[in-house]
C-alpha cells in the first residue's frame, strides 16, 4: 500500500437485479466493472465490502409466479439458484448476495418509512386508478391496452402509442382492456402513500447532495439538475413531484406498518436492499453495521446503469437523509452494452448469452479484458463487436502480454533451472524501472474508472517490453552457447517486465494474476510491490487464443431446432440460453397456461417475400416476411435442412410477431416462424405451418 493513501472503508454495490429473470450481458458488464474497481481498491490496501442482492418484489414477479403456478418465493429461489454459475464463471467476487425479500429488508424499509413519516414527509392521498374486476387488482399502465385516442391504432399500451407516438393517460384509451384478464377495467379509488419529495427541505438537500464535488459524473449532475430545476423556478416550484410509494394488495412486497393491505412499491424497498445485504453480511462476519455507517471515514458507493439514475440521485439519497441514515457518497453510472452497434434493453435482454459464452468454454477473462479495454468514466455505451473482440484479445492480450512470458520462461526453465539473472544490461534495467515507475499513473486511471486508459497504458508498456525482446533476440542467443549469460539476462528482464504488467492487469484478470504469481513466486495481492522475480517455476500455458469459430457458435443457432412434443414446434429464432452442451430435453407436456398467457403471443400470417441461405450458417435461412407492416421483417430460421430457400418465396406461414428482436451474428432476427417437428427434433421432419386459402399477410392468428 502506498503510504500516502490512508486506508478507506468502502461499501460498494451494483444495482440489484430483478429476480424474475436470468442475468444478461448488461448485468455481467456492470458486475465486471464494479469487480475490477473493487479488486483495485483491495490491492491498494483498502477495506472493501462488495454486496448485491435479488430485487425480489413487485407485480411482474408476482404475476410470473402465478402464471407458472408457483409462489413468488419459489420463483425467486429458482432464479437465485442460477446466480452463482454466472458470478463464479466470470470471477465476480461479491462478498454477499442477499434478497430484498428478507427480514433485514423488511425491518430496514419499515424503519425508514416510520422515520420519514415522523419527519412529516409521508402524505396520504386518494387516487383514482384502473382496476381489473376479474383479477381483483389495480393495474399499472403496462397492464392496460386499448385504442390510441389520437390515431385509433388498436392494442396500444396505457401510456403511449407505438404507432403515432402520442402520450396519454390510460383513462384516455378507447375501449381499454386489462392485458391480464381481457376484462374492461373500472375506475376505483384507493388511498396511496406519498413521499413528499417536493418539500423544500428535500429539494435543498438534493441540490447540495447532487452538486457535491466529485460525487457524481458531470453528465449525471446535469441530468439530476434538469429534473430538480426543471420546474418553474420563478414561481418557486421544482420539477419534483411527490412520489407514490404504496401499492394495494395483492402485491408481492413489504407491508406498510400499521396499514393492512398496503405495500411498499418495489422501488422503495429495492435500494434499501443494498443496506439489507450489507447488514446480513455484517452479521455473518461480526462487523458492526451501525458503526460502519456512522463512521465519517466510510464511503457508500453504488454502481448503476444510466436507466436508473432518477431513483438513485433523487429518491434514494432523500429517503436516507430524512430517515437519518448515511447518504451515498458516490453513484457511478455506466451506459448500456450494445452488440455490433445494436441496442439491447434490460427487458428484452438481446445480445450475447453469458451462460452460452461460458458453456462454449470461452475464457471469462477475454470478456473481462475486452470490457475493461472499452470502459471509461463517462456514461457511454460500450459496444461488443465480435471482430474487435477477437482482435483485441488475440493481438493485444495474448500477442503482446501473455507471449512475453511464454517466450522467456521456457529458456529460463530449460537452460537455467528457472533461476533468473540479478545483474541486467542497461537497457533492461531502464525498461524495468520504467515499467515499475508507471504504477502510479495506471493506479490513477483505475481509481478514476478510466479502465480503457489503464489498459492502453499497460499495452503501451507491453509494446516496449516486446521491443526489448526484439532487440535482444533471445531466440537467436539461445542458438549460441557462448551467449548463455546474455540469454539469461534478456529472459530475466522479460519475466520481470511481464510480472509488473500482470500486477497492473490483476484487477481485470484475477486468474492470470494467480497463475503469474505461481510462475514467479511473487504475491500479487498488493499494488506496490518492489520485489524482483529471482526464480520461476515451470511455465504453464497462461491463456489460449480465441478461435473465431467459438464466436460463430456464440451467435449461431444450436445444431437443430428445439425439440418439443407440441404439435406445432416453434423454430427458434435464436437460442436464449440453451447451449450445445446442454440441449433442451425433449419436453414432456408443457405446463398448462391461461388464455391470458396465450393472448400475449401475437401470431400473424406472414408472406415470405424473400428467402436466402446465410453464408457461414449451414442450418439458417434468412426470411423476409410481410405481415402488413410498413417495413418487412427479417427473420432467421433454422429450416435449411428441410427447405430449399427459393422454394419458400411466395408462401404464407405463421410468425410470432411480438418476440423481442435478437441480435445474431448475421443480423437482427425480428420474430420467428412456426413449424412442426418430431419430438426428437430431427430436422428432416420439419413442417412449416401454412394457413388455409383466403388468409392474407398480417391477419391475426388466435
Ligand atoms: O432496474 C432494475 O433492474 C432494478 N431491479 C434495479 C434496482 S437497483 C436498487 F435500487 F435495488
Ligand atoms: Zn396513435
Amino acid at each position: 500500500m502506498s503510504p500516502t493513501i490512508p486506508t478507506r472503508r468502502l461499501f460498494v454495490t451494483t444495482a440489484l437485479p430483478y429476480a424474475n429473470g436470468s442475468f444478461h450481458i448488461g448485468h455481467i458488464m456492470e458486475y465486471i466493472q464494479a469487480d475490477i474497481w473493487v479488486r483495485f481498491q483491495r490491492m491498494q490496501g483498502h477495506e472493501v465490502h462488495f454486496v448485491c442482492a435479488d430485487d425480489a418484489h413487485g407485480a411482474p414477479i408476482m404475476l410470473k409466479a402465478e402464471a407458472e403456478g408457483v409462489t413468488p418465493e419459489a420463483l425467486v429461489a429458482r432464479i437465485g439458484a442460477e446466480r452463482a454459475r454466472y458470478l463464479d464463471g466470470f470471477h465476480i467476487a461479491f462478498d454477499n448476495w442477499h434478497s430484498t425479500h428478507s427480514p433485514e429488508n423488511t425491518a430496514l424499509a419499515q424503519d425508514i418509512y416510520r422515520k420519514l413519516d415522523a419527519a412529516g414527509l409521508i402524505a396520504r392521498r386518494s387516487i383514482e386508478q384502473f382496476f381489473d374486476p376479474v383479477k381483483g387488482m389495480f393495474l399499472a399502465d403496462r397492464y392496460i391496452k386499448g385504442g390510441c385516442p389520437k390515431c385509433g391504432a388498436k392494442d396500444q399500451y396505457g401510456d403511449n402509442c407505438e404507432v403515432c407516438g402520442a402520450v396519454y393517460a390510460p383513462t384516455d384509451l378507447i375501449e381499454p382492456y386489462s392485458t391480464l384478464s381481457g376484462a374492461a377495467p373500472v375506475l376505483k379509488t384507493s388511498e396511496h402513500f406519498f413521499f413528499r419529495l417536493s418539500d423544500p427541505a428535500c429539494v435543498r438537500f438534493l441540490e447540495d447532495w447532487i452538486n457535491a464535488p466529485g460525487r457524481l459524473q458531470p453528465q449525471v449532475v446535469n441530468k439530476a439538475r434538469e429534473w430538480l430545476e426543471g420546474g418553474d423556478a420563478q414561481a418557486g416550484a421544482t420539477a419534483l413531484s411527490d412520489w407514490d410509494i404504496s401499492r394495494d394488495a395483492p402485491y408481492f412486497g413489504i407491508e406498510i406498518p400499521g396499514e393492512p393491505g398496503k405495500y411498499f412499491y418495489v422501488w422503495l424497498d429495492a435500494p434499501i436492499g443494498y443496506l439489507a445485504s450489507f447488514r446480513n453480511y455484517c452479521t455473518r462476519r461480526g462487523i458492526d453495521f451501525d458503526a460502519f455507517l456512522a463512521d465519517p471515514e466510510s464511503r457508500q458507493i453504488h454502481f448503476i446503469g444510466k436507466d436508473i439514475i432518477y431513483f438513485h440521485t433523487l429518491f434514494w439519497p432523500a429517503m436516507l437523509k430524512f430517515a437519518g441514515y448515511k447518504v451515498p457518497d458516490n453513484v457511478f453510472v455506466h451506459g448500456f452494452i450494445t452488440v455490433s452497434g445494436e441496442k439491447m434493453s434490460k427487458s428484452r435482454g438481446t445480445g450475447i448469452s453469458p451462460l452460452r459464452y461460458l458453456d462454449l468454454g470461452m475464457n471469462p477473462e477475454w470478456l473481462r479484458y475486452y470490457i475493461a479495454a472499452k470502459l471509461n468514466a463517462n456514461v457511454e455505451d460500450v459496444d461488443f463487436n465480435p471482430d474487435d473482440f477477437v482482435a483485441r484479445v488475440n493481438s493485444d492480450l495474448i500477442g503482446k502480454f501473455v507471449n512475453i512470458a511464454s517466450r522467456a520462461a521456457g529458456f529460463l526453465s530449460k537452460r537455467f533451472a528457472g533461476r533468473l539473472a540479478t545483474e541486467w544490461d542497461t537497457a533492461g534495467r531502464h525498461l524495468v524501472d520504467h515499467v515499475r515507475g508507471s504504477a502510479a499513473a495506471i493506479a490513477a486511471d483505475y481509481e478514476a474508472r478510466e479502465f480503457g486508459k489503464a489498459i492502453r497504458a499497460i499495452m503501451a508498456l507491453a509494446d516496449e517490453v516486446n521491443q526489448y525482446a526484439d532487440r535482444a533476440r533471445p531466440w537467436d542467443l539461445a542458438k549460441d552457447p557462448a551467449r548463455a549469460a546474455d540469454l539469461q539476462v534478456a529472459c530475466s528482464v522479460l519475466i520481470n517486465g511481464f510480472a509488473l504488467l500482470a500486477r497492473y492487469l490483476a484487477p481485470v484478470l484475477p486468474d492470470i494474476a494467480r497463475r503469474a504469481a505461481a510462475l514467479t513466486g511473487l504475491d500479487f495481492a498488493r499494488w506496490d510491490n518492489a520485489a524482483n522475480v529471482t526464480a520461476i517455476r515451470p511455465y504453464e500455458h497462461l491463456m489460449a487464443r480465441i478461435d473465431p469459430k467459438a464466436i460463430d457458435a456464440l451467435f449461431d443457432l444450436p445444431a437443430a431446432p428445439a425439440a418439443t412434443a407440441a404439435p406445432a414446434a416453434p423454430v427458434r429464432a435464436a437460442p436464449a440460453t440453451a447451449s450445445p452442451a446442454t440441449p433442451a430435453a425433449p419436453a414432456a407436456s408443457p405446463a398448462t397456461i391461461g388464455i391470458e398467457d396465450f393472448a400475449r403471443v401475437d401470431l400473424r400470417i406472414a408472406r415470405i417475400v424473400d428467402a436466402q441461405p446465410v453464408e457461414g450458417a449451414d442450418k439458417l435461412v434468412r426470411l423476409v416476411l410481410d405481415i402488413g407492416e410498413a417495413r418487412p421483417r427479417n427473420v432467421f430460421a433454422g429450416i435449411k435442412a428441410a427447405y430449399a430457400p427459393a422454394a419458400l418465396v411466395g408462401r404464407l406461414t405463421v410468425m410470432v410477431a411480438n418476440l423481442a428482436p435478437r441480435k445474431m451474428k448475421f443480423g437482427v432476427s425480428e420474430g420467428m416462424v412456426l413449424a412442426a417437428s418430431d419430438p426428437d427434433g430431427g430436422t428432416s421432419g420439419l413442417y412449416l405451418l401454412a394457413p388455409d386459402a383466403g388468409a392474407t399477410a398480417g391477419m391475426r392468428v388466435k
